[in-house]
């Protein structure tokens, strides 16, 4: 069953709250986010396995930590994903990035995978993926399908807004992956945004609106 964790820590909870505002404009917005997902991650990575290592400091020597697990790879969903790598990057920089780009089919509705790019490796890492905002859960769902295709077990997924809808179908066809998200809301409109969310992520991190 997934681990779903709401994330209450109240820098995430300010920054959101900042960012929903309609009058922020893109150069704010984006940076923000950076700031979320780079927030997120410290609180998503408390559980990664560490080592005892000898080394010296300038005055002698001492058994310090190090991380001893998989080595991590960021896989933000195209377009709005990419706006939260740099913010993750910054807190973990040897993490690989992968790619992935999906469009809905017009007729059937179904994601359409049009880019795929991974690290050689990606098999062999912790993969985080990442969309700032889990609406339907249409496009999270089918990219972790592509990267189970491709070998990848050790997933996980953050997202900054989430609705109800998308947590309960990633619960479900992803029971393994668990879930790391920033604010919680309350319901998806007609047009599939969430409410009261923030508009569109990628038009507002791109400023393409
Ligand atoms: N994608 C967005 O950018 N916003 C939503 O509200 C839903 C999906």
């Amino acid at each position: 069953m997934s681990n779903v964790q709401v994330m209450d820590h109240p820098l995430i909870q300010h920054k959101i709250s900042y960012i929903r505002r309609e009058d922020v404009g893109s150069r704010d917005f984006r940076a923000v986010v950076g700031e979320i997902a780079a927030l997120m991650c410290y609180e998503a990575t408390r559980d990664l396995k560490l080592k005892n290592v000898k080394i010296t400091t300038p005055i002698c020597e001492m058994t310090g930590k190090e991380l001893s697990g998989k080595k991590m790879a960021v896989v933000p969903i195209l377009r709005a994903g990419i706006g939260m790598v740099d913010g993750i990057l910054n807190m973990i920089p040897a993490a690989k990035v992968g790619h992935i780009g999906l469009y809905r089919d017009p007729q059937t509705f179904e994601p359409v995978e049009y880019y795929c790019k991974l690290p050689a490796d990606c098999d062999e890492r912790e993969v985080f993926v990442v969309d700032p905002m889990l609406a339907t859960g249409g496009s999270s769902v089918a990219a972790i399908r592509m990267l189970k295709d491709k070998g990848v077990k050790n997933i996980r997924f953050m997202c900054i807004i989430a609705a109800p809808e998308g947590v309960e179908r990633m619960k479900r066809e992803h029971p393994d992956v668990d879930l790391y998200i920033g604010a919680l809301d309350d319901h998806l409109n007609e047009q599939k945004y969430i409410v009261p969310g923030l508009g569109d992520a990628g038009d507002r991190i791109f400023g393409t609106k």
